[in-house]
């Protein structure tokens, strides 16, 4: 045991945002600046774990039933894509919590922060239950209030979150789209609010950096690393912001030596070229960036038309493995964000939430909506799974 006196010596050590907060998330909080993937076991998303075993049953293929029986052991992110969804958090942390005190092992659990007012901004397939001119920002600082809240009950589990896919993303390239124009300065205040809010509960965040086809052409890093920076430093510069996630619900590779002709003219054709010409910009710019990436559905490559594709693409496969053994001293994980099987949106062109991505002839359908079970696309992803289960 250390004394107070000794306890007040380390605390003197910690960065000021960490020694402003209740000791018991100091005590939380001592490694903040570690990657926090090491020492802790993930705990598995149990609805995708409920998804993948009532796939498995619906295989008739013996041997594609096995390798679909695998995927239950891979976590991926639990997507609080509506406040309705805060209840079951507290469900799943609290089970958390169990695990950690049954087995003794420590426990990690995966959020998504998904909830913006005008989601979605340059895309129909994913818009949310906000709206900005319908009380937008005051639900969405209710819906992290209520995420802090749950999270604040179990001081033990860890949670890792990936704020805002898309939101930062669409700020740097779509401000031409009316829609993301009238919600930057919205976006902007709402994923601070998000930010300074879950770090106070100890939550580990990574904003999402879209991906190596899409921030990662040369024109765009500059203005994105300015974004990121910005963001940063005006939430305090917390040692809980740990950095950014990229190619998240994507299906780009982490590293390639043979470039998918979707990239031709873009130097940063995998992500990890993007992460290493984004972060020196990060760091001049006071952000000093760690990364997630994300590798659920990027199993095969050179099957996009064209890069921009990103909805329910024919022919992906289960990617690598979430693993601490990345390729880069920036790379904390390899995640699975993506509930691989969960549709990217529908192709009824009728539907109120259609994209027209979502019938591109490089796209399975017909597709169920965004988020809902698509059992072939999960066994396709399956079959086509590298490395393979
Ligand atoms: C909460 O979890 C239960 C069981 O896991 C599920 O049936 C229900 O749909 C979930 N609620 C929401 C709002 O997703
Ligand atoms: C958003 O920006 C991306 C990247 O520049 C571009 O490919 C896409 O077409 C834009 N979306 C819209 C709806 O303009
Ligand atoms: C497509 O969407 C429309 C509008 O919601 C619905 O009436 C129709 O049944 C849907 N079609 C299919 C094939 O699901």
């Amino acid at each position: 045991m250390f004394s107070p006196v000794v306890l007040g010596a380390l605390a003197a050590l910690l960065p000021a945002a960490v020694q402003a907060m209740p000791a018991s998330t100091q005590a939380r909080a001592a490694d903040a600046t570690a990657n926090p993937y090491t020492g802790y076991t993930i705990f598995k998303n149990p609805e995708y774990v409920a998804e993948v075993q009532a796939a498995v049953q619906q295989i008739s293929d013996s041997s594609l039933a096995s390798a679909a029986a695998g995927v239950e052991d891979v976590p991926v992110f639990f997507w609080l894509d509506q406040v309705a969804k805060v209840p079951n958090l507290t469900t799943y942390l609290a089970a958390a919590d169990a695990e950690a005190k049954s087995s003794g092992s420590q426990q990690l659990f995966q959020i998504v922060v998904y909830d913006l007012p005008d989601r979605d901004c340059a895309a129909a397939a994913s818009n949310g239950e906000f709206s900005i001119s319908d009380n937008g920002q005051a639900n969405y600082e209710n819906y992290i209030d209520q995420i802090v809240a749950s999270i604040k009950q179990y001081p033990d589990v860890r949670v890792v979150a990936v704020v805002e896919p898309d939101s930062m993303a669409n700020l740097v390239t779509n401000l031409s789209v009316q829609k993301c124009a009238d919600a930057e300065s919205t976006y902007k205040t709402c994923v601070a609010y998000a930010i300074e809010q879950l770090a106070t509960v100890g939550v580990y965040m990574y904003l999402d950096a879209g991906h190596a086809g899409w921030l990662g052409w040369p024109a765009n890093l500059s203005p994105a690393a300015e974004l990121f920076a910005q963001m940063y430093s005006t939430t305090g510069s917390s040692p809980y912001f740990r950095g950014l996630a990229t190619n998240v619900a994507n299906y780009n590779s982490l590293t390639t030596d043979s470039p998918d002709p979707i990239t031709s003219g873009d130097s940063n054709y995998d992500e990890l070229l993007y992460i290493e010409a984004l972060s020196p910009l990060l760091v001049d710019n006071g952000f000093p960036a760690q990364f997630i990436v994300e590798q659920a559905r990027s199993g095969v490559q050179n099957i996009r038309s064209a890069w921009g594709d990103w909805c329910n693409v024919k022919g992906a496969g289960f990617g690598l493995r979430p693993s601490t053994d990345t390729p880069s001293s920036l790379i904390d994980s390899i995640v699975w964000v993506k509930p691989g099987g969960e549709a990217d949106g529908t192709s009824n062109s009728s539907a109120a939430r259609y994209d027209y991505h979502c019938s591109l002839s490089d796209a399975l359908q017909p597709a169920p909506e965004a988020g809902t079970w698509f059992q072939t696309y999960f066994e396709d992803l399956v079959s086509g799974a590298n490395p393979a289960f």
